[in-house]
């Protein structure tokens, strides 16, 4: 039987993204697709700002697909999205951790764009549906955040990735666009991201983060559940109460509050400590 929804095994195509893209497609400088590179991101970082920005590069593939906390993002061929967009913020950032929130709040708009119900993001941009992860962003920054910085974000999502050889290897619960949304394609995932992100930036910058606080809550799938966090230090617990000012999963234990600013989050069942 073939696992391969109807979307799936289409070519990515560089006037199908643009025509994905509409209007926004003006926004774009260039857009880059490649068969096979080790980290869009990586290549990204590597270019000087101004070539790099609001510049978008695609790989069919990546030999070093780079995650979240230094992880590896497993990235075959003929799949999934891989895409960077660099974006040059002349005037740095009010907030520089809010960013890769407002950037998944991006990604959450465009996959809704592309008709996929029931997603959401978690803290702090991870997109899941109930079933488990679509994917995530990673955003990596070069030059000083609160004056002027390049920030490469990079967002790899699953489209088709039902029967892909070696998905084993992926150590979570995941699910994928296809499953959702069969006829979908790459093409459409990405002209929907593409148009999607540099409308979020430009908000973004113009007007920081209270623009996003409705959607962010509406999207936010950790709100008043029991959470752990395992971060760098100890592990933290408590009741997620949102995000904070500088972008942190907002927990709540014993009445008080407290921000903690990165590490990965999971809801705890409530037999555990
Ligand atoms: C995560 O850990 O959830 C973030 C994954 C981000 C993966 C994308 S794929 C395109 C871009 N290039 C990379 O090397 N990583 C990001």
């Amino acid at each position: 039987m073939s696992e391969r929804s109807p979307g799936a095994g289409a070519p990515l195509d560089a006037g199908a993204i643009r025509a994905a893209m509409g209007e926004q497609a003006a926004l774009l400088k260039g857009l880059e697709l490649v068969s096979e590179t080790g980290s869009t991101n990586a290549d990204l970082l590597a270019r000087p700002p101004g070539r790099a920005h609001a510049q978008a590069l695609l790989a069919d593939c990546q030999t070093g697909g780079r995650g979240r906390r230094g992880r590896q993002w497993f990235s075959p061929p003929g799949r999934n999205l891989y895409l960077s967009l660099g974006w040059r913020f002349d005037q740095g950032l009010l907030e520089p951790g809010l960013l890769p929130l407002a950037v998944a709040v991006g990604v959450a708009r465009a996959l809704a764009r592309v008709g996929l119900r029931e997603h959401g993001i978690k803290w702090p941009n991870d997109l899941v549906r109930p079933e488990g992860k679509l994917g995530g962003c990673l955003v990596e920054l070069r030059g000083n955040p609160r004056r002027d910085c390049l920030a490469v974000l990079g967002v790899g999502l699953n489209v088709h990735l039902r029967g892909a050889p070696g998905v084993e290897v992926i150590d979570q619960a995941w699910t994928d666009l296809g499953t959702h949304c069969p006829a979908v394609t790459r093409n459409a995932v990405a002209g929907a991201v593409l148009a999607e992100l540099p409308v979020a930036l430009a908000e973004l910058a113009h007007h920081g983060f209270p623009s996003f606080h409705d959607d962010w809550r509406r999207f936010d799938v950790l709100r008043d559940q029991p959470v752990m966090v395992r971060g760098e230090g100890a592990d933290a617990y408590g009741t997620a109460r949102g995000i904070g000012p500088r972008g942190g999963l907002l927990l709540e234990r014993d009445g008080a509050r407290e921000e903690v600013l990165a590490g990965d989050a999971s809801v705890r069942k409530m037999d555990t400590p």
